[in-house]
């Protein structure tokens, strides 16, 4: 598959339960990093990495997720008379001209694995992303993505993103075992969803961005439910990987866990700290609130 990706697939149909009562009525990935919801800064990766065909996997109590990628008529005229020209700049770039979004249904959340499914007639058999939204992933330079799709380009494989996590935490990821691991990257020749620390295969735990083989797709549809009564893409990337090759990259960034409460408050206050207009007054506040 030496192909560069073009289509990038957020699976968004979960519940977001640990963000109750919030994600009653707004999308875990509707919520707020500063001034954007978390489902731009994945769009904004997955259009750097080069992709132009963005499919959301949605159910029906998203719908904010597609009014938020649609053209905002009124507010656009109203700011366009007031003369607030970066403000419409803002608004319209939520996306670029040449990107097209479209959206899939998941009738039932039936797990990650069938959420991707969902997006087949869309992506068709070539290479593709998914990208977790959730996993706010964070690097000054080259994002995490676009360093994934030209290793998966270069080396004609599927790529998963993994991050170093202390051995108590395995229990909380996918965890990968790998050959010839040279520096960022190596084989996987094992996956594990959710081991106990005692027994996982390593410390190198999957997270949200994943480069993958259309084949995926046939492999998913004969995946059997498996933890969490769920269909698991863990599982689909196990049967990928006895047809194909599947690397492990440790990208460079920095990872927010924002579907964790703490992951949130983090990445809020990174981000704010990073912000040409908030940092100073937010490392203020900050110190004044430590002093109480
Ligand atoms: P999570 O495991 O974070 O589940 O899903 P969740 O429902 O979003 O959140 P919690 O744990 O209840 O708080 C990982 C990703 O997979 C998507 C989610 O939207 C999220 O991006 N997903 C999960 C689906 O799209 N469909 C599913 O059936 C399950």
């Amino acid at each position: 598959m030496s192909q560069r990706i073009r289509k990038a697939v957020f699976p968004v149909a979960g519940l977001g339960t640990r963000f109750l009562p919030a994600t009653k009525t707004v999308p875990k990935e509707m919520l707020p990093v500063v001034d954007k919801p978390l489902i731009q800064y994945a769009v904004d990766e997955a259009i750097e990495a080069g992709c132009d065909t963005l499919v959301f996997v949605t159910n029906r109590y998203k719908h904010s997720v597609a009014d938020y990628f649609d053209k905002a008529y009124e507010l656009e005229q109203k700011l366009e008379k007031a003369g607030k020209s970066e403000l419409l700049a803002v608004i319209r770039d939520v996306l670029p001209r040449h990107v097209r979004a479209v959206f899939v249904t998941q009738a039932e959340a039936l797990g990650l694995g069938h959420a991707v499914l969902c997006a087949q007639p869309v992506v068709g058999d070539e290479p593709f992303a998914v990208l977790l939204p959730d996993d706010l992933i964070w690097n000054k330079g080259p994002g995490a993505l676009r360093q994934m799709a030209d290793l998966a380009e270069k080396e004609s494989a599927s790529v998963i993103a993994v991050q170093d996590v202390p051995r108590e935490q395995t229990g909380s990821y996918g965890i990968v075992a790998t050959r010839d691991f040279s520096g960022r990257h190596g084989e996987i020749t094992a996956i594990v969803e959710k081991p106990r620390p005692e027994v996982a295969p390593s410390n190198l735990a999957v997270v949200g961005r994943y480069v993958l083989s259309g084949r995926i797709f046939e492999l998913l549809k004969h995946t059997r439910p498996g933890a969490g009564g769920e269909i698991q893409l863990t599982d689909g990337i196990a049967a990928l990987m006895a047809e194909e090759r599947v690397l492990a990259y440790r990208f460079q960034g920095r990872r927010f866990d924002c579907g964790s409460r703490i992951g949130l408050v983090e990445a809020t206050i990174e981000f704010a700290l990073d912000h040409e207009d908030l940092a100073e007054p937010a490392r203020e506040y900050m110190r004044a609130a430590l002093a109480r």
